[in-house]
């Protein structure tokens, strides 16, 4: 019998229920969340908060057997109910449960941080419908989102688990219904294919099984005795001075510790990657709605919001700049940066077929489904801070400067990310966390909510992009005249980086003789723009590849056949003037996606004989810098220790943001050194324990911390070949590798002393990509049904990571295309909820063709290069070209909403 009824004080209130089996007396507000009284109260961390307004789906439980939001679900709805969360789902034998089983077994755990809430929706789903189709198992997860995976491996997963759970044992065909995929060696490929133990095996993720049953835990999971909470006080309005902060109002509320501003900054109050510009807290201006004037500490989380709003700030608006045409009209240039090579007027006058367009290409949010998380404390003596970064060097950096403190008296530690994507490169909240942890002298947690994280986080830039292409009768390309602008947001961070990198590849994967490629970054008093996969390619890849599917068409030439024509190869130069010397599989992937799209058109076709839907197909390349190179150091390190129990430890530089870098590190380090896998720990993400690197960004970590691993394991074996090991020893060897010497595009004294040497980048990764869509003529709404990718990888590690990589990617670079936007008016965005961003759910699946070539790549570890990031990068002009296939519409407004191409269908 369960107790019901209130307390006389309305804000208590006895609650009786069942939580994973066990019976429950409590109590507490009724008011409080479920989500709140799970992570607080009852200290089980499996049940997220990724947006605690319901639309994430990070935090669901089962309530009486359904799917519930616990973020929305009150303590008063939960009196007498049935409540399980991760933490109760058990296998038979008391282990994973065969969801979660399943889960690991077809690689459909990325970050892992929507896994606890999609296994219990798919658990729901199992129990009432041990049969599942397709659609059911779609709409059974249509109010969980997950970032990382494109939902295929998901999707599958729960197909799998409905089997084994029915007592079948289907074969692979019948799982992967959803996709395909095959490696084959790159025409380059000389040499027999390699045998190897361990390399090219699916293996489960490294962490999966702490992220299928909840128990991997993410920053915002740790607790520490002591630890107390800070709160934000965030600027008033994205432009104006402080005159004036009132905090007595604030630090005379209940659980109200301190109240921290710029005054307690002990060094320098500034952060920024590349220019320290961004103040740690405002005291004289404020730029955009993500500045912090101040950080409240208190007792709870939630007496320290409440004091954060109390702070009474005085001040004075400013105008601002909100718009790229305003920036540039009054001269707000953060940088500017471009080349010019070859003699682009003379050819215009030759060109044979000229084809140009203006675009305008919206803001996008990453969507991580972890939002910005930070613990500082002090630990061993040193200043420490737990954080969601990429970037833990960069930020023990950045924190000597602000704290005023040796960089060998900080520790920097990045956990486990519940997706990164490039938006946890810049240091933001970690600074006030270390100011925090030093005034305190004791543990403060820092933990953003979802607004909250929308307005600081930064976003794929804003771009309006100008391009004039020619081409020569045989369809190769005669000039390249582009120009691209950004909007930067008030600081630079890695806007520089971004626009250098989108002038090196304005022009695509492709051979160009004459090019005037001209880019400008805008400062302005919006969000923030920075890193976000593809690290700026993408936009001008949006235009290239449109504007040459344009000109294929009035060529009279298959778009394959056009790119095939223009394509890099071994001894072409880029955009930036690098010579290519090796592991160029641009031809291959051509080739491949054309045969394998030729196929799936085939059977797509006969389905759309006449009516309002109609079928398109559209194909695109790409190729990314594997490394961040143009002058900064590529580099990462390994140091691997047979311990004294005859166990290794491996210490990778490196960040794992659910992209499977700890995964891939184990299997090139067991490959390397003939370890079994199960005999290697692996320590990543801590500057205490590893070497030196530089940021978890622009798909290098495969290449430099995997090289490095191949040449720690060579001294390692070769010191034990001459000295066995004996039990009880331990041996050490370490490696710190650095790529060779990279260039600036500006660097022209660099191209001339250098010759054939300059280059922008260690390595380059290639694509090609197809899509195959549905457009509704009746309403403009665009289907993609099925994704053709074809990658040069140098060498697969491990598919189902590579596939998981290639699909995510996929997934953003459609949305990108069709629905993704953060927009904002005069410095304010539009939406600040989760569920408003467009991202892609469920049931906007499309299925996959892949094919892997691997060309290998002399630097890289067994010849692997990057995966992480080049499959967003033509994703989305290829939606777009399959829209004008479709309905003869070159959209150059992202996204192309359903509206969009509509009302250009009638402007036809
Ligand atoms: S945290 Fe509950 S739906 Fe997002
Ligand atoms: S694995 Fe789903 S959000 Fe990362």
């Amino acid at each position: 019998m369960f107790l019901h009824g209130w307390s006389v004080d309305m804000k208590e209130a006895a609650i009786q229920f069942v939580l994973n089996g066990a019976r429950i007396s409590c109590t507490c507000d009724p008011d409080m969340t479920l989500l709140r009284y799970l992570r607080g109260t009852a200290c089980l961390k499996g049940a997220k908060n990724g947006c605690g307004t319901g639309h994430c789906g990070a935090c669901t439980v089962l309530m009486n057997g359904r799917p519930i939001r616990s973020c929305i679900t009150k303590m008063s709805r939960v009196d007498g109910a049935e409540i399980l969360t991760i933490e109760g789902l058990k296998g038979e034998d008391g282990g994973l449960h065969p969801i979660q089983k399943a889960f690991l077994d077809v690689g459909a755990i990325q970050c892992g941080f929507c896994t606890p809430g999609m296994v219990l929706a798919a658990k729901a789903l199992l129990d009432q419908n041990p049969n599942p189709t397709e659609q059911e198992i779609v709409k059974a997860l249509e109010h969980n989102y997950c970032r990382c995976t494109g939902y295929v491996k998901i999707i599958e997963a729960v197909a799998l688990a409905a089997a084994w759970l029915r007592g079948e044992e289907p074969s692979q065909e019948e799982i992967r219904f959803l996709e395909h995929s095959t490696i084959s060696l790159g025409e380059q490929e000389a040499q027999e294919p390699q045998k190897y133990r361990v390399l090219g095996q699916s293996i489960w993720d490294l962490d999966g099984p702490g992220k299928a049953d909840g128990t991997l835990a993410y920053c915002g999971d740790m607790v520490r005795k002591d630890m107390v909470y800070g709160a934000f006080v965030w600027a008033p309005a994205p432009k104006g001075r402080v005159t004036g902060l009132d905090l007595s109002e604030a630090e005379a509320m209940p659980g109200v510790l301190r109240v921290i501003t710029a005054e307690d900054v002990p060094g320098e109050n500034r952060l920024g990657t590349f220019d320290r510009e961004q103040p740690v807290f405002c005291d004289k201006e404020f730029n955009f709605l993500g500045d912090m004037l101040a950080l409240v500490v208190a007792e709870s989380e939630e007496q320290a919001r409440a004091a954060a709003q109390a702070v009474k700030a005085s001040w004075q608006a400013a105008d601002g700049i909100y718009t790229i045409e305003d920036g540039i009209a009054k001269g707000s240039i953060l940088m500017e940066n471009g080349r010019q090579t070859g003699d682009v007027e003379a050819a215009r006058t030759q060109a044979a077929v000229t084809v140009s367009g203006d675009y305008e290409l919206e803001r996008v949010e990453h969507g991580c489904l972890e939002p910005e998380c930070a613990l500082g404390c002090i630990e061993d003596g040193l200043l420490t801070v737990y954080a969601t970064t990429q970037s833990p060097f960069e930020i023990r950096r950045m924190l000597g400067h602000i704290m005023a403190m040796d960089e060998s008296t900080i520790k920097v530690v990045g956990t486990h990310l519940g997706g990164g994507f490039g938006s946890k490169c810049d240091a933001h909240i970690e600074a006030a966390a270390a100011v925090a942890a030093h005034v305190m002298n004791g543990p403060v947690m820092i933990n953003l909510d979802r607004r909250e994280s929308l307005l600081l986080s930064t976003k794929r830039h804003a771009y309006r992009t100008s391009y004039q292409v020619g081409f020569n009768a045989d369809g190769t390309f005669s000039y390249l005249d582009a120009s691209l602008c950004s909007d930067a947001g008030p600081y630079n961070n890695l806007s520089g980086g971004v626009l250098m990198q989108s002038c090196i590849f304005a022009g695509g994967p492709y051979h160009i003789p004459n090019i005037s490629v001209k880019g400008k970054a805008v400062r302005t008093n919006n969000v923030l723009g920075g890193a976000f996969r593809g690290f700026g390619i993408n936009q001008g890849a949006i235009c290239i590849e449109t504007l040459m599917d344009e000109a294929a068409e009035k060529l009279g030439l298959d778009p394959f056949e056009i790119r095939r024509r223009n394509a890099l190869r071994i001894g072409s130069r880029t955009v930036g003037g690098e010579l290519l010397k090796h592991s160029v599989g641009l031809v291959d992937t051509i080739n491949l996606c054309e045969k394998l799209t030729r196929e799936a058109v085939a059977e797509y076709a006969p389905l759309y004989p006449r009516g309002d839907k109609v079928l398109g197909v559209g194909v695109a390349s790409g190729y990314k810098n594997v490394g961040v190179g143009k002058g900064v150091p590529d580099d990462g390190g390994c140091i691997l220790t047979i311990r004294e129990d005859g166990k290794l430890e491996m210490r990778v530089s490196g960040i794992d943001m659910g992209q499977g870098f700890r995964t891939a590190m184990l299997q090139i380090c067991s490959e390397a050194t003939g370890w079994r896998i199960e005999d290697i720990d692996v320590i990543s993400g801590d500057t205490s324990r590893t070497l030196r690197h530089g940021q978890a960004v622009s798909e290098r970590q495969t290449l430099n911390s995997g090289r490095a691993v191949v040449e720690a394991a060579a001294r390692l074996k070769a010191e034990c070949e001459a000295n066995p090991w004996q039990p009880g020893e331990r041996r050490q060897a370490e490696y710190y590798f650095v790529a060779p010497p990279t260039y600036k595009l500006e660097d022209e004294e660099a191209r001339r002393t250098q010759g054939d040497e300059y280059r922008n980048y260690p390595a380059y990764a290639y694509t090609t990509q197809a899509a195959i869509v549905e457009v509704d003529k009746s309403n403009g709404k665009v289907k993609v049904l099925k994704v053709v990718a074809a990658h040069d990888v140098g060498r697969a590690i491990n598919p189902h990571i590579i596939e998981g990589q290639i699909e995510g990617s996929c997934s953003m670079g459609i949305g990108y295309a069709l629905q993704e936007s953060f927009p904002s008016e005069n410095g304010v965005p539009v939406n600040l909820y989760y569920g408003k961003l467009g991202l892609p759910k469920a049931g906007e699946t499309p299925a996959y063709e892949i094919a892997l070539v691997e060309d290998p790549e002399p630097l890289g570890p067994f010849g692997a290069k990057g995966i992480s990031e080049v499959a967003t990068v033509p994703m989305t002009p290829a939606v777009l070209n399959a829209i004008h296939d479709a309905v003869g519409v070159r959209m150059r407004r992202l996204p192309a909403t359903p509206e969009r191409v509509l009302a250009a269908m009638k402007r036809r």
